[in-house]
């Protein structure tokens, strides 16, 4: 397939996306979107894959939705366009994503984290929602899925003063699942993932829908929807594997069925 906006490659049981559009510091035009989503969705329904890497430069993971391509954008376009309407389906992917972002992850970049299961970051990175700044808020989701990682608090200051934070406050903040030195950011994103794609792809599913269901639902409907997955993970293979490989003290070998 033929992308201009972002490289895609895979690397063992694990696919990459790398945000490729250097004199636009990563900016999320319409383009970028369609070839994101189309990229995930094909490594989505691959099952030699096992987890996806989404990645930006070193200067920037992204520095927002593209504001010259909006600029111009009425309401009406915006609403009847469904203007970021394609990200849903980014966030829809079943398959475990690893964020690994270095510099800026501002408004519609650090959507586009929120968007994944981990966020890695390098010690480099600076986390904002800026929108305020430009006259609007955030558009793909910031409002809500920033107050569910930071709380209310720590996300009314980033979203009302449009202030950008570091790694360090990140990571304190609840926002960066963890830190690591800039230089070591993709090897650690590949490490991370391997790690998590060497598990069954049932139960990588199962796990990832009950942690949807953690942000999307009260505590009684969450802890429902667990009893139903969990249960449904013991009519799998991997599941007799993994508890006989425990038993026999080796390393279970999952076949994903
Ligand atoms: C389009 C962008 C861009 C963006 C950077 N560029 N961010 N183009 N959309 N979001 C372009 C610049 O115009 C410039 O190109 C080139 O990338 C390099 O950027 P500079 O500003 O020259 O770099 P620097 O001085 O290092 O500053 C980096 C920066 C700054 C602090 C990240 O670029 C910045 O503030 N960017 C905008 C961040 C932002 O507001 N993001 C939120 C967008 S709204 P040229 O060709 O001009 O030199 C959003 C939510 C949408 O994401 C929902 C609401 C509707």
């Amino acid at each position: 397939t033929d992308y201009e906006t972002i490289l895609v490659e895979t690397r063992g049981r694990v696919g990459w996306i790398t945000l490729n559009r250097p004199d636009a510091l990563n900016a999320l035009n319409t383009q970028v979107c369609r070839e994101v989503v189309a990229a995930a969705s094909a490594f989505d329904s691959d099952a030699g894959i096992g987890a996806i890497v989404v990645t930006g430069s070193e200067r920037a993971f992204a520095a927002g939705a593209d504001i010259k391509e909006m600029e111009s954008k009425t309401g009406l376009d915006m609403l009847l366009g469904d203007h970021f309407g394609g990200w849903t389906q980014f966030a829809a992917v079943r398959t475990p994503v690893i964020a690994a972002v270095a510099g800026y992850a501002l408004g519609g970049g650090c959507e586009l984290a929120m968007m994944c299961d981990i966020i890695l970051a390098a010690d480099t990175a600076k986390f904002g929602q800026p929108e305020i700044t430009l006259g609007v808020i955030p558009g793909m989701g910031g409002s809500q899925r920033l107050v569910r990682a930071v709380g209310y608090y720590k996300a009314a200051d980033l979203i009302l003063t449009g202030r950008m934070m570091d790694a360090a406050e990140a990571e304190r903040s609840g926002l960066a699942s963890r830190v690591v030195p800039a230089a070591d950011l993709l090897a650690e994103a590949q490490k991370t993932a391997e790690a998590i794609a060497a598990k069954g792809l049932p139960a990588l599913y199962a796990a990832k829908a009950v942690l949807d269901g953690a942000l999307e639902s009260s505590l009684a409907e969450g802890l429902r929807l667990e009893k139903h997955v969990f249960a449904s993970l013991f009519d799998t293979e991997d599941q007799k594997e993994g508890m006989a490989a425990f038993r026999e003290k080796r390393t279970p070998d999952f076949r994903g069925r």
